[in-house]
C-alpha cells in the first residue's frame, strides 16, 4: 500500500510517500523556520499563508521524489489535528481536494499518532508492542502505552508546559534564538565541568511532567547570576532528560513494555536519546533526527498502520 502524508500541523509544510507503512520513499520537508525566528517563536497566520505558498510544490517534489504518478497512490493521508487551526486547514483541504480528484481515500491522522510511527520508518525489524512511547514535541510531552497498533493508554502528560516549548522558551530567555532545542543542545556542548543545579519537578509516583518551574528558575538564574549562559543551558538540558528518562524508564517497567519509544521533535536532542539508552534495560528505539521533527512520512506511515480507523469523510473538520 502506497500513501502519501501531508502534515502542515504547525510551521512545516511537508509530504511523504511511504510503502506499507515501513519504506520510506520521499519525504519533503519546507520549513518555516527562518521566517518565524525574527518574531522568537512560530506567528500562526503567517504561518497558514506560508503553507498555502508551499504546499502543492512540496506535494509535486515529493511524487518527484518517490517517482511516481498520483494513480500508484493507495490513499491520501493528512494531519487533522491536534495542531494551530489555521495551519491544519491548509494540510486538510489539500488532501480532500487531491483525495477528491485523483479519487482516493481520504484517512485522518493524529499528529501524535504520526511521531509515534516515525520509529517504524526504514528500519530492519520493527519495534515489538506493548511499548511504552515518549512523544516530546512544541506542543506535547506524553507517556503512552501502545498495547497495540491504534490501541494506546495514555500513561501520563505535562500539566503545563511541553518539552520542546520550555526549550524554546529557556533559549529565548537566554538569548539563543529560535526553534530553542537544537540551540540550547548546541550552547550546552561549551559548558564548563561544573554547571549550576536547577530543580527538577518529580510530582511524587505520577506519571505527568512539569517544567514551567524550571522555565523560571532558568529566567532567575539568568537574571541573579554571573553563571555563563552555556552553563545555564546545560543545566536546563540536563533537568529536562533526567525527568524524561527517569520517568520513562519507571513507566516502561511497571507496565512490562518491550520496548520504550521515543519520538517527536525534542527526540532529536543527543543526550535524551544517549541518557535513555544508559538507564533502559529495554531496547529504546528513536528515529533519526530528521524524522524526529515534523515531516509527511511519520504521516503516511501513521496512516498505514490506522487506515481502517482513519478513512475519513471529506466533510472532515480540523481538531486543532
Ligand atoms: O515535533 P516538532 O517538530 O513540532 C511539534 O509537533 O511541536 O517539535 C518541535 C520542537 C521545538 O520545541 C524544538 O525546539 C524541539 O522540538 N527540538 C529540540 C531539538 N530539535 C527540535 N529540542 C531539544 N533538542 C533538539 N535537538
Ligand atoms: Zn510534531
Amino acid at each position: 500500500m502506497l500513501i502519501l502524508g501531508i502534515e502542515t500541523s504547525c510551521d512545516e509544510t511537508a509530504a511523504g510517500i511511504v510503502a506499507d507503512g515501513r519504506r520510506m520513499l520521499a519525504n519533503v520537508v519546507a520549513s518555516q523556520a527562518a521566517i518565524h525566528a525574527q518574531y522568537g517563536g512560530v506567528v500562526p497566520e503567517v504561518a497558514s499563508r506560508h503553507h498555502i505558498e508551499a504546499m502543492l510544490p512540496v506535494v509535486k517534489a515529493a511524487l518527484a521524489e518517490a517517482r511516481c504518478k498520483p494513480s500508484d497512490l493507495d490513499a491520501i493521508a493528512v494531519t487533522a489535528g491536534p495542531g494551530l487551526a489555521g495551519s491544519l486547514l491548509v494540510g486538510l483541504n489539500t488532501a480532500k481536494a487531491l483525495a477528491y480528484a485523483w479519487s482516493k481515500p481520504l484517512i485522518a491522522v493524529n499528529h501524535l499518532e504520526g511521531h509515534l510511527y516515525a520509529n517504524w520508518l526504514d528500519v530492519e525489524t520493527p519495534p515489538e508492542l506493548p511499548a511504552v512511547a515518549l512523544i516530546v514535541s512544541g506542543g506535547h510531552s506524553e507517556l503512552i502505552l501502545a498495547e497495540d497498533h491504534g490501541r494506546y493508554q495514555l500513561l501520563g502528560r505535562t500539566r503545563d508546559d511541553a518539552a520542546g516549548e520550555a526549550f524554546d522558551k529557556a533559549a529565548r530567555v537566554l538569548g539563543l534564538g529560535f526553534p530553542g532545542g537544537p540551540a540550547i543542545e548546541r550552547a550546552s556542548r561549551e559548558a564548563g565541568p561544573k554547571p549550576p543545579r536547577l530543580p527538577r519537578a518529580w510530582l511524587g509516583q505520577s506519571n505527568d511532567f512539569s517544567f514551567s518551574g524550571l522555565k523560571t528558575a532558568v529566567a532567575r538564574m539568568a537574571q541573579e547570576s554571573h553563571a555563563p549562559v552555556a552553563d545555564i543551558a546545560a543545566s536546563f538540558q540536563t533537568a529536562v532528560v533526567d525527568v524524561l528518562t527517569r520517568k520513562a524508564v519507571n513507566a516502561a517497567e511497571a507496565a512490562g513494555a518491550r520496548c520504550i519509544l521515543l519520538s517527536g521533535g525534542v527526540a532529536a536532542n543527543g543526550p535524551l536519546r544517549a541518557t535513555l539508552r544508559e538507564r533502559s534495560s529495554i531496547p529504546v528505539w528513536a528515529p533519526p533526527p530528521i524524522l524526529c521533527t515534523d515531516n509527511g512520512a511519520m504521516i503516511a506511515g501513521a496512516a498505514h498502520f490506522c487506515a481502517e480507523a482513519g478513512v475519513a469523510p471529506l466533510d472532515l473538520d480540523v481538531r486543532a
